[in-house]
C-alpha cells in the first residue's frame, strides 16, 4: 500500500482550543460549540471548569453528553467575587501552563470567563469571546456582568457578537484592536433547537401536575443585585399575581445559592398552588417555557430562550442588556418593585389579543437560526492560524 505523503506536516496539525466554563448558562450556550468544534478535524478541544457551579453546570452538561477534561472544583458556599476571580485566575492559569492551547474561548460575563481571559492574556494565548458586545450601560445591573463584559471585550481577539446592536456595541467602543469582530447570532438559539427537537415531554416528576393544559406562570431569579429585599417583593408581587388569578398555578425552579432559596422558600414555601423546586434538567425547563403562560425573569439566557419561543417575559429588572427582545415585544421590563410587576404581569394575562401578538413574533427572533456555532467553528478555521 501506498503511504500518503504529507508535504508540510505543519498544516495537518490540529489547533489546539481551551474552551473554560463555570456556570450553566457558559456550559448551555457552549455546548453547541464544543459538539461543534469536535466535529471537524482541524481542531483539538479541552474543556476546562473552574468549577464556579458544581450540580448546576453538571446538569447542564450532562444533557449535550459532555464532561469537563480539567475541573478546578473552586465553589464553595458564600463565595465572594474576590474568591472566584483569584482562584479561577490561578487555577485557569496553572491549567494554560500545561496545556499550552493555541486559542482560549469564553462566554459571556461570569467571573469565569472574565478571570480565565485574563489568565490567558497574561500567557499572550489569544481569547475569543462568544456573545461579546452586550451591554446594558449601567455598571450596577447586572453586577458584576456588566464590567466583565467590557473587560472581556479588551481582553478578546476574537469578538463573535450575537446581533448587529452588540457588534455596534463595539464598533463604537474601539474594542476591536487588531482583532477579529463577526456577528454570528447567539448559540443559546443552537442549543434551544437541540432541546426542542430532542425531548418532546417532561421528565421530572415535579412537572407532573402541570401535564395536560394546567395553566402556569414560569418564575426565576437570581442575580446578586436582586438578593434580599428586591428578591421578597418579586415573590410578594408572584403571589399577588396568582391571587388575582385563580386558575393559575406558579412554577419556580429555585437557584441553588441559598441567598435566592432563603428568600423564595420564607415567602413562596407555604403556597399549595406554587410548585417550588431544584434547577430543572435544560430540556425539562425548555419543556416549561414553551408551556407557561407567561415567564417573571431576571435571566439573559432565559429573555432570549422566550423570545425565539414567542413567550412573553416580564424582566425582573430595571435595564436589559438584551434589548432586542424588548423591541422584539417579547420581554417587557418591569425591574423589582411590587407594584410594576403586578401591572405588567397582570395586563399580560388579562389582555388575549395583546398576548396573541406577542406569541407571533416566535419566527422572527431576533438572537439567531440556530447556526451560530457553526459560523464560529468556520471562523476559527479561517482565522486562527
Ligand atoms: C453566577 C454568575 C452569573 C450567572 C449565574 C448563572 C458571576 C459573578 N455570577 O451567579 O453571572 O448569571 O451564575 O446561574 O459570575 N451554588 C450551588 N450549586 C451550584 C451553583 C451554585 O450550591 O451548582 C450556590 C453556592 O452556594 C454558591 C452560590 O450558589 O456559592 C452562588 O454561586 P455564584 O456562581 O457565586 O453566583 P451565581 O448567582 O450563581
Ligand atoms: N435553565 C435550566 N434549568 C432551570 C433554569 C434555567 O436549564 O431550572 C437554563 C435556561 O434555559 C437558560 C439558562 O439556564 O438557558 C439560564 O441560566 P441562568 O438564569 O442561571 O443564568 P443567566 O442566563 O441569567 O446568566
Amino acid at each position: 500500500m501506498k503511504e500518503a505523503k504529507i508535504m508540510n506536516p505543519r498544516a495537518f496539525a490540529r489547533k489546539k482550543i481551551d474552551i473554560v466554563i463555570g456556570t450553566r448558562p457558559e456550559a448551555i450556550k457552549m455546548a453547541p460549540l464544543i459538539i461543534e468544534l469536535r466535529r471537524r478535524e482541524n481542531f483539538s478541544v479541552r474543556v476546562i471548569s473552574t468549577g464556579q457551579h458544581t450540580d448546576m453546570l453538571k446538569q447542564a452538561l450532562d444533557f449535550f453528553k459532555l464532561k469537563p477534561d480539567a475541573d478546578l472544583a473552586i465553589m464553595k458556599k458564600n463565595q465572594t467575587l474576590d474568591y472566584i476571580t483569584s482562584s479561577a485566575l490561578l487555577g485557569v492559569g496553572e491549567t494554560l501552563d500545561s496545556d499550552r492551547p493555541d486559542a482560549v474561548l469564553v462566554h459571556g460575563d461570569t467571573t469565569t470567563a472574565m478571570a480565565s481571559s485574563l489568565a490567558a492574556f497574561h500567557r499572550r494565548i489569544p481569547v475569543g469571546h462568544v456573545e461579546a458586545g452586550l451591554r446594558s450601560f449601567d455598571m450596577q445591573i447586572p453586577f458584576p456582568e456588566e464590567m466583565n463584559r467590557v473587560l472581556i471585550d479588551r481582553l478578546a481577539k476574537w469578538l463573535f457578537a450575537p446581533t448587529e446592536l452588540a457588534s455596534a456595541n463595539l464598533r463604537r467602543e474601539n474594542a476591536v484592536s487588531g482583532g477579529y469582530l463577526y456577528v454570528t447570532g447567539n448559540t443559546v438559539i443552537d442549543a434551544l433547537f437541540i432541546a426542542l427537537k430532542l425531548h418532546k415531554e417532561p421528565c421530572s416528576p415535579v412537572l407532573s401536575p402541570l401535564a395536560g393544559e394546567a395553566p402556569f406562570i414560569l418564575m426565576t431569579a437570581h442575580r446578586r443585585e436582586s438578593w434580599g429585599k428586591p428578591m421578597e417583593r418579586i415573590c410578594s408581587a408572584l403571589l399577588e399575581v396568582l391571587r388575582r388569578h385563580g386558575e393559575f398555578r406558579a412554577l419556580v425552579p429555585m437557584h441553588k445559592n441559598p441567598a435566592v432559596r432563603d428568600s423564595m422558600k420564607d415567602i413562596l414555601g407555604e403556597n399549595e398552588r406554587i410548585i417550588l423546586c431544584d434547577p430543572l434538567d435544560y430540556p425539562d425547563f425548555v419543556w416549561s417555557l414553551g408551556r407557561c403562560k407567561i415567564i417573571l425573569s431576571d435571566s439573559g439566557g432565559v429573555q432570549e430562550e422566550a423570545s425565539a419561543l414567542g413567550k412573553p417575559v416580564v424582566v425582573l429588572r430595571g435595564v436589559t442588556e438584551r434589548p432586542e427582545a424588548v423591541e422584539h415585544g417579547t420581554a417587557i421590563l418591569a425591574g423589582t418593585e411590587y407594584d410594576r410587576i403586578v401591572t405588567v404581569a397582570d395586563g399580560l394575562l388579562s389582555d388575549e389579543k395583546k398576548y396573541r401578538e406577542i406569541e407571533m413574533r416566535k419566527s422572527g427572533n431576533p438572537f439567531g437560526d440556530g447556526r451560530a456555532s457553526e459560523r464560529i467553528a468556520d471562523i476559527m478555521a479561517e482565522t486562527l492560524r
